[in-house]
């Protein structure tokens, strides 16, 4: 596979539905859903703000007005919305294709109402219980596949997060766990994919990151994100390009566990594949997860 993988490479994707988590117009999410819906896939749009689900699909169909698209609401940070949103997809039939792209980054800290660390919810825990949720219809369309948003920042973690998610940390610093829950990303894919393959179902697990993009992710985080955000959008490349490693590993023959980066120093550029640390690659660690967000969640599978 070359290193110059763009949207322009995608195949056709018709008669395939994809659910795209995170779609706010302008961002990651957003520009993954455009394109495979440019290319055939009925899309499902899913957020947790009306309004901005309404933004998102008017937006679409501005770029492309034969797009078959739905939305469904879903607050990734609570276990209970992940399980309505869940139920309302089951109407949907087979889906080929779940991409977890949702997230915040280095958020302050806080609680959701299922007593999580609000990053560790909607980044990991929240895609762990709607994958797990979804894997019935993902088996169903015969060829299915999650693909998770991470991070080059999975690089910083200091540690896999296998502590009690519920007990109050030491000492909370938000780019550290937002590193944490990137590490889960890649930890979380490993293990799927290893378990899939076990069961013997028709599902592959990949990750992906986009370099560094022009997003609301700072804004939406970090105290004074917004007055960095201008700075960091003039270095950074578009949205639009940030989600071709994401179709790449959405779209592309690839085996489960790739993990697909810009090619340009895993900044911008073009898609390719990519390698992630050590860490995210122990399988002690990426067990222990599993078993840890089982517990949390309420749901084993596959
Ligand atoms: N931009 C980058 O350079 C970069 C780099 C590495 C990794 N990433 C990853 O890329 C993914 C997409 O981020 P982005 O850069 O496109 O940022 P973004 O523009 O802020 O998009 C994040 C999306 O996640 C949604 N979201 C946040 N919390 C949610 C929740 N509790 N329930 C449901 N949806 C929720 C947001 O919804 P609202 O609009 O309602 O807030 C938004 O649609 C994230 O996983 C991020 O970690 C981004």
């Amino acid at each position: 596979m070359s290193d110059t993988w763009t949207a322009a490479d995608m195949p056709d994707q018709t008669g395939r539905t994809a659910i795209v988590t995170g779609p706010t117009a302008g961002g990651l999410g957003f520009h993954t859903a455009l394109e495979l819906a440019r290319r055939g896939a009925r899309v499902v749009l899913a957020g947790r703000s009306e309004e901005k689900l309404t933004d998102a699909a008017t937006a679409v169909r501005t770029e492309h007005p034969a797009a078959e698209l739905l939305t469904a609401r879903i607050d990734l940070a609570s276990l209970a919305s992940v399980r309505s949103a869940a139920g309302e997809l089951a109407d949907l039939g087979p889906i080929h294709l779940l991409v977890n792209n949702a997230g915040v980054m280095a958020t302050p800290h806080r609680r959701t109402e299922d007593g999580l660390e609000l990053q560790m919810a909607t980044n990991h825990f929240g895609p762990f219980l709607l994958t797990g949720l979804l894997l019935p219809q993902l088996a169903a369309s015969g060829g299915g596949r999650v693909v998770t948003v991470s991070s080059a920042m999975h690089r910083v973690a200091p540690g896999p997060p296998l502590d009690n998610p519920f007990a109050a940390p030491r000492l909370y610093n938000p780019w550290l766990v937002y590193g944490q829950s990137k590490l889960a990303n890649l930890l979380f894919t490993h293990e799927l994919d290893h378990r899939l393959r076990a069961a013997q179902l028709p599902v592959k697990a990949l990750a992906a990151h986009p370099g560094l993009s022009g997003t609301h992710l700072l804004a939406n985080g970090p105290r004074f994100g917004g007055v960095l955000q201008g700075a960091v959008r003039a270095m950074s490349q578009s949205a639009a390009a940030g989600a071709w490693p994401t179709l790449m590993a959405a779209t592309e023959d690839l085996p489960g566990g790739t993990y697909c980066g810009p090619a340009r120093w895993e900044v911008s550029g073009p898609a390719k594949v990519v390698g992630s640390t050590r860490m995210s690659r122990d399988e002690r660690s990426q067990r222990r997860l599993w078993e840890i967000s089982e517990r949390v969640t309420g749901i084993s599978y596959p």
